[in-house]
């Protein structure tokens, strides 16, 4: 279906204040099946006689500067003789300046300034007999401001504004499709763990829980009107236990509510935070804790997959890695929820894509994302750092924009789906292509713009102590993506039935090249990429060099956004199995479980964000909830419980299970429901033996103490020597 909605939008400006369009319609009795499409420059919540349309919010979602999606809803059961639609639109993506840290273009500032508006129609057995048109009108509404960084100010003590006109326009100069993504809704529903009076007086409540959304509150019948309530969000306190916000950078984060008399609940509208604490700045004598309720929010995506052990601090680690992407997951894949960010960057995508597709379905989540990166990427394939892009078309960075090949790919092999590397081919091919004509030396990417092992702990270089990239060679990440993401275009295209015979040659060059160029490996990251990407000659030597490199960083990782991922990866494929849980199980810093250690509800930023003396990092840079490193799981679910697709029979045709015990953990369990069914792999150790109990839908290939036995489906229990 084709959506032919007009434009319309208020006469007057209503600057910040967020519109509400009206119309009043009547109907025979006993109508037939009716349907309410629309979409917004904005984010839309409709009314249809008193009764909130559907259950998602910020729609119609974040898309590329290219497409809108509308959406379509069922209002059958709505709809009386005499009907009120009314329609508030706030500011959403569309008009908020979006990263408060990037210059903003002219382009963006004007295009944001235009007026929010809005296209609907209501069709009834087909019919259509509603649309947006210069007979509806328009109000000022309780929403006098709204912003995805800053927060909203709602005032529920004026009513009654006046009806005013409003005009037809062309719209947003874009297509307009169907909602392809996920929607966006309301998940979880907190209660207050604790009240807090900080050092600086201040009244603060805990939720226990970094998450992402808002607070509701519920007033009681006491409430006068006038009376205000002023509520700051934080995710952590600092050294001294004061409410902290820094970190949030220039994202204001604020909720300020006008109270009318009466009992009443007030939750925002068009505004989301990333939070665990919130300050009660001002609030009515009346309001108690209790009165307020937490509210999660993120893309609806079916959870897939459970992990669990005998260590509880690995178990805190399974549920932050869950909440991080909970968090993260609103419509794109964001950096971080809070501060004046919450980007679709690319890199810290692809790190987690895997990780993500056991815990969640992503299919539809990805294939949305990736679509508006295709329609991002530009003509001569260079694919922008975030996607929707809203950094002016900058992009280009190995590692990042991979996520155009890694991404896709990694949605066929765990859901089986060709479809999406039917749509996202032409994409691949194109990054791979942009490197190739912007390189400077044939076969490998010598040059461009990288950010390195972001964030990694090997020292920068002595000329440049301030770089946030770690010591790992820019050329060398960026040689290797090269490889990888040809190696992908090359598989992409296989599945497909496509010739990739220049890629296949192009392959071999590059992995000649690899070799002749970087004869040593300097850091940890190195090793790893040279071990994951197949271009190390001899990978045992290599492995056996990467151990040994730990074992002198005093069994610690170094590694930033590009070798984590593959860390433990490389060390169970060459036989380190030990040393790769000898890292999971680290409880100092750095390591994986030392965050817990200090508290942490969700995967921070930086594998210091609370250092061990209690300090903060940088404010600048410093995120409580960022998921890159819990790309750990996906470790977890395919090397140490063992469940894993295979290339030839993707979306776990057919599976292959082989679970790789450590003594250290007394037992470990996967579960994972994929396509064909629930897989379940679970070792324990019994005191005399190691017990492994395996549940499968489809024919797996069970490979125990390196033996592989060729059982079928059904469940299964196999006894191994300690
Ligand atoms: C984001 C990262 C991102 C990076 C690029 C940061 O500001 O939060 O997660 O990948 O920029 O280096």
């Amino acid at each position: 279906m084709k959506f032919q909605g007009k434009w319309i939008k208020s006469q007057e400006d209503f600057g910040d204040v967020a519109p509400t369009f009206v119309k009043e319609f009547s109907l025979p009795p006993n109508v037939g099946e009716a349907t309410l499409t629309l979409t917004a420059f904005g984010v839309y919540e409709a009314i249809l006689n008193g009764q909130r349309v559907g259950e998602y919010i910020f729609a119609p979602g974040w898309t590329s500067s290219k497409r809108l999606q509308y959406q379509s809803y069922d209002i059958t059961s709505l709809l009386q003789e005499k009907n009120i639609l009314s329609v508030t639109v706030g500011k959403g993506w569309y008009r908020s300046p979006l990263s408060g840290w990037f210059e903003e273009s002219d382009t963006r500032r004007i295009k944001r300034a235009q007026p929010s508006g809005f296209a609907a129609v209501i069709t009834v057995d087909g019919n259509q007999i509603v649309e947006t048109n210069n007979r509806w009108q328009v109000h000022e509404s309780p929403v006098r401001f709204s912003e995805l960084y800053d927060g909203e100010f709602y005032d529920a003590n004026i009513s009654n504004y006046p009806l005013l006109p409003v005009e037809e326009y062309p719209g947003p100069n874009c297509s307009i499709a169907p909602q392809q993504g996920d929607i966006i809704c309301e998940v979880d529903r907190l209660k207050s763990s604790k009240l807090i009076t900080t050092p600086k007086g201040e009244i603060v409540v805990d939720f226990g829980q970094n998450l992402t959304g808002y607070v509701e509150l519920s007033l009681p019948p006491c409430t006068k009107a006038g009376e205000e309530v002023v509520i700051s969000f934080a995710e952590v306190l600092d050294t001294e236990g004061n409410f902290y916000t820094d970190n949030y950078r220039s994202a204001k984060s604020k909720l300020r509510y006008i109270c009318r008399n009466g009992a009443q609940t007030y939750k925002p509208k068009f505004t989301f935070f990333g939070f665990r604490y919130i300050r009660l700045d001002k609030y009515p004598a009346a309001c108690s804790v209790n009165s307020i309720t937490a509210i999660s929010v993120h893309s609806d995506m079916k959870r897939t997959g459970w992990l669990a052990s005998s260590n509880p601090l690995l178990n805190q680690l399974f549920e932050n890695i869950v909440w991080g992407q909970k968090g993260n997951f609103l419509d794109i894949p964001t950096d971080c929820p809070q501060r004046d960010e919450r980007l679709g960057w690319t890199g810290d995508a692809q790190t987690f894509v895997k990780a993500a597709s056991y815990n969640y379905d992503t299919e539809r989540f990805f294939t949305k994302w990736l679509t508006d990166l295709a329609l991002e990427q530009h003509g001569n394939g260079c694919v922008t750092h975030v996607i929707p892009d809203a950094m002016d078309g900058q992009g280009g960075s190995a590692a990042w924009a991979d996520a155009a090949t890694i991404c896709p790919w990694q949605i066929y092999l765990t859901y089986g789906n060709k479809e999406i590397l039917e749509n996202q081919f032409e994409s691949m091919r194109k990054w791979v292509d942009y490197i190739t004509a912007h390189t400077t030396d044939a076969n490998l990417w010598i040059g461009g713009t990288h950010f390195g092992d972001w964030l990694s702990l090997e020292p920068p270089p002595e000329e440049e102590p301030d770089r946030l990239q770690g010591s790992t060679r820019a050329d060398f990440i960026a040689s290797a993506f090269y490889a990888n993401s040809t190696q992908l275009v090359i598989k992409a295209g296989k599945v497909l039935g496509l010739d990739v015979l220049a890629y296949e040659s192009l392959y071999e060059g590059i992995v000649k090249a690899f070799r002749k160029k970087f004869t040593s490996y300097l850091s940890q990251t190195e090793h790893i990429l040279a071990l994951q990407f197949e271009l190390a000659s001899n990978p045992q030597a290599v492995a056996d060099a990467l151990a040994k490199k730990i074992a002198s960083d005093n069994f610690s990782l170094q590694t930033g956004f590009v070798g984590t991922p593959y860390m433990l990866h490389v060390l169970t494929k060459y036989g380190h199995t030990e040393l790769a849980y000898t890292l999971l199980l680290r409880e100092e810093y750095p390591s994986w479980l030392y965050p817990i250690t200090k508290g942490a509800t969700t995967v921070w930023e930086r594998w210091d964000s609370i250092k061990p003396n209690g300090d903060l990092q940088t404010a600048n840079m410093n995120s409580f909830n960022h998921y890159a490193y819990g790309a750990v799981a996906d470790w977890v679910y395919s090397v140490a419980a063992g469940i894993q697709t295979i290339e030839e029979y993707p979306g776990f045709a057919r599976v292959r299970i082989a679970p790789m015990p450590d003594l250290r953990l007394g037992w470990l369990s996967g579960r994972v429901e994929t396509r064909h069914g629930i897989v379940i792999s679970k070792w324990q150790y019994t005191g005399k033996n190691i017990r492994y109990d395996i549940v499968t839908p489809s024919p797996a290939e069970i490979i125990i103490d390196g033996k592989t036995h060729g059982v079928d489906k059904g469940s299964h229990v196999f006894f191994g020597d300690i």
